[in-house]
């Protein structure tokens, strides 16, 4: 599924990324040129981020 349409960029791209350590929204559009465009994508980048980071929490407990 593509998340960021204007730069044709899937969840599994951006999964990938967050699984390298890209752990910031600047981070992952350096990475992946996320967002550089219209920036609607970005709140949906952030809930992705947010989701990955309270996973990485839980698996630390
Ligand atoms: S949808 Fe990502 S910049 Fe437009």
């Amino acid at each position: 599924m593509y998340i960021c349409v204007c730069n044709a960029i899937k969840d599994s791209q951006i999964k990938q990324a967050l699984h390298e350590g890209k752990l910031s929204i600047n981070e992952l559009r350096q990475h992946l040129a996320l967002a550089s465009r219209c920036g609607k994508c970005t709140s949906t980048l952030q809930d992705m981020l947010n989701e990955h980071l309270q996973t990485a929490d839980r698996s630390a407990d």
